[in-house]
């Protein structure tokens, strides 16, 4: 598969990298699946693993921390604090430690910063920025990272407020359409030497009718890698080879696709592009949208 340098972290990491979001029951998977297609994923050559605090009240992070127990040095460990505050960011980080069953994760992401306040929570006084750059001066995370797939411009304003390592974006087709981070986000983060890591590949289930062309449309992006959210043996089969024969798509198959799939370019069928709630009683979820 091929490698990609992964911004000013010196390392570099194949274009399939796994979503860890749905190897949990409510995605109809079972733990030993679980720990089967993590395991498989490392064997077969897959490093970056992304995960979060709040995916399905920490089910996730739990099933990712059993191989993290016996593999840690293969694999590079993602995962995400939901609570923008200092306390509660740290105490989410606490958490997520325990599950991962590691005593450090390689990135800490401030998760779905879809608005100016949300950032600003994040990054202002009392905020998460202030318990991570403690935690990364503790040696409980090495590089700070922030997400979002709602608007390519919150995200660049984060990057003016604080040099972040990292940045989670959505990359579908059908984001080219619409606040897109492809074309507003990915050349300022690539100036900046920001890595990027694409999502949403798969439109959350809405193009899984065209899987091989929405691989290599994100693929063929400059993005550092692509982590698409598997949740069976055979999802990760096909990614993989999809990955492993990657070449890049011409300008005239990228033009072919983009007319093909402008019908679908529906808010139903996008559902990250909305308005996410601002509720601080939601900083702490027992459970959030499929999306998030
Ligand atoms: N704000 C954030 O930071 C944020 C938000 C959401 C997700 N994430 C991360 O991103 C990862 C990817 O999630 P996403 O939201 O971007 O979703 P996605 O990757 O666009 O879609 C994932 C879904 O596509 C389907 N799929 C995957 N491979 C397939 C294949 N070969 N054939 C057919 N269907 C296939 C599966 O759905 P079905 O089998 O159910 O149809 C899978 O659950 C998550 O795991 C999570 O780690 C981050």
């Amino acid at each position: 598969m091929q490698t990609r340098p992964f911004g000013k972290t010196g390392q570099s990491f194949p274009i399939l990298s796994f979503g860890g979001q749905r190897i949990v029951d409510g995605h109809g998977c079972t733990e030993d699946e679980a720990i089967e297609i993590v395991n498989t994923a490392i064997d077969r050559g897959i490093r970056y693993f992304d995960t979060a605090w709040v995916y399905s009240r920490g089910q996730a992070e739990t099933r990712l921390g059993k191989v993290v127990a016996h593999r840690r040095d293969e694999m590079w460990i993602a995962t995400k604090v939901f609570n923008p505050t200092r306390e509660g960011a740290r105490r989410q980080l606490e958490e997520s430690l325990t599950r991962l069953q590691t005593d450090h994760v390689n990135e800490w992401r401030f998760h779905d910063v879809f608005s100016y306040e949300r950032l600003d929570a994040f990054t202002g006084k009392g905020g998460a920025l202030e318990a991570a750059q403690q935690a990364r001066d503790e040696g409980l995370i090495q590089y700070i990272s922030i997400s979002g797939h709602r608007d390519p411009q919150v995200l660049l304003e984060a990057l003016d407020r604080y040099p972040f390592d990292s940045a989670l974006i959505a990359v579908s087709v059908l984001d080219h359409f619409f606040r897109s981070f492809a074309e507003e986000f990915l050349p300022v983060a690539n100036t900046r030497g920001v890595a990027t890591i694409g999502m949403k590949v798969l439109g959350l289930g809405s193009l899984t009718h065209e899987v091989e062309r929405s691989l290599r449309y994100a693929f063929s992006l400059p993005v550092s890698t692509v982590i698409v959210g598997m949740e069976s043996m055979a999802q990760l089969e096909q990614n993989l080879t999809i990955a492993e024969s990657f070449t890049p798509m011409t300008d005239q198959e990228r033009l072919t696709f983009f007319q093909e799939i402008i019908p679908l370019v529906k808010p139903e069928n996008m559902p990250w592009k909305a308005d996410s709630s601002s509720d601080p009683e939601e900083w702490d979820p027992p459970a959030r949208a499929s999306w998030i």
